[in-house]
């Protein structure tokens, strides 16, 4: 399959590619498109045979549900049994927006885009760019963000490409995403409100609405042996290939046990990385030194973190090392991504604990 890549300014969409991917879409087509959080990977959500060829183009586990995508919240009643007391006040604050909502879902969406649950986990995404897809292909998209499995979710067109040419119809390249995260997931279907994947909407911010909010379980304590309630957050995901390990601890401590373990891979032929914010940048002395902006800045945190794991992988790096990002608002989100990309492995200088 040939893939049609075409690039759209968001204030003002090209209709006429607009109406193409929408056709694709129509038709049981794929196209890649932006969202303000990462990348998605599009398909006619009610179309099952969409969502089938969504699983293969990704190299997903058919059992990891996908998101479906709506432009207009008067569309959410066809695909829902039943909507939840507070969804009115969530939408209304966080829709169009980063937040995904999980209901019971009725016949109209087939199984294969639930990955054989019951429910549907929903999202109006405010990319304009998207809404105008959206409703080019009949008003519901299923979209997983637009990677191979395992990699990190794209944030620019040319990691879709990187990953899904020749695999989709069409991508569409709206320029580097706002976010860099995907949308936070958030179920209100059974007793307490729980953050199912936390994301730029804050567990802080939920709670204002909603009063008590919990987070799974699972994605806090990760030995816990317990299932993540999304399927999709027990995969392996976002892993660089070269060995990616967190450091904590006071920051000169940081530095120090950083650049030492650098100096002992470099002995032994392995090409290092770091990841660290500007104010510690010229501190490092790795093969490869990626900020993510002032750590002052986490929504730069947030933007650049996927796009520095995959520039790893293309400088083939071997041995990572990030510094912690877990103190600000988002620091529950970020460190989720981080923590997955890892392996879980961390290394706390200030407990005795050591890098080599
Ligand atoms: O920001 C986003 O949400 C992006 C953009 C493209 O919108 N999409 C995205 O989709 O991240 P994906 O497929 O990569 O992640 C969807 C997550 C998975 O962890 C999946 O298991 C969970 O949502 N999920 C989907 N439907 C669910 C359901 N009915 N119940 C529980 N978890 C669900
Ligand atoms: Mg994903």
């Amino acid at each position: 399959m040939i893939t049609e890549y075409a690039a759209l300014n968001e204030e003002n969409p090209d209709p006429e590619v607009i109406q193409r991917a929408g056709k694709i879409i129509r038709e049981g087509g794929l196209v890649a498109f932006p969202t303000e959080t990462v990348y998605g990977l599009g398909g006619d959500a009610l179309n099952p045979e969409s969502s089938k060829k969504i699983y293969a183009a990704k190299g997903r586990p058919s059992d990891n549900p996908l998101i479906v995508h709506i432009c207009r919240l008067s569309d959410l009643d066809a695909i829902v049994k039943e909507v939840p007391p507070q969804t009115g006040k969530l939408a209304e604050l966080f829709w169009p927006g980063p937040l995904t909502m999980i209901f019971p879902k009725s016949e109209l969406v087939p199984r294969e885009t639930t990955g054989g649950l019951d429910t549907v986990a929903v999202r109006f995404p405010s990319n304009r760019i998207a809404q105008a897809l959206i409703d080019a292909s009949g008003g519901y998209i299923a979209a997983p963000s637009a990677n191979r499995s395992g990699r990190p979710s794209p944030t620019l067109a040319r990691y879709c490409m990187e990953d899904l040419d020749g695999r989709v119809e069409m991508v569409i390249d709206g320029g580097q995403v706002g976010i860099g995260l995907e949308s936070t997931i958030i179920d209100l279907t059974e007793g307490r409100p729980t953050i199912l994947r936390p994301g730029f909407i804050t567990q802080k911010m939920l709670e204002e609405v909603l009063g008590d909010v919990e987070v799974d379980r699972a994605l806090i304590e990760p030995d816990s042996g317990k299932a993540p309630k999304a399927p999709g957050m027990k995969y392996k995901h976002y892993a660089p290939r070269g060995e990616l390990v967190i450091v904590e601890g006071k920051c000169d401590r940081v530095v120090a046990g950083i650049n030492e373990a650098v100096r002992e891979k470099r002995a032994r032929g392995m090409k290092t990385g770091v990841i660290c914010t500007d104010e510690t940048k010229a501190m490092y002395d790795a093969d490869s030194v990626k900020s993510t902006g002032s750590r002052c800045d986490e929504q730069s945190t947030a933007k650049e973190l996927f796009r520095i794991l995959r520039e790893f992988d293309d400088e083939q790096v071997e041995y990572i090392y990030s510094e912690s990002f877990s103190d600000g608002d988002l620091g529950q989100a970020i460190m989720n991504r981080l923590m997955k990309a890892a392996g879980h492995r961390v290394a706390d200088l200030d407990q005795g604990e050591r890098l080599l």
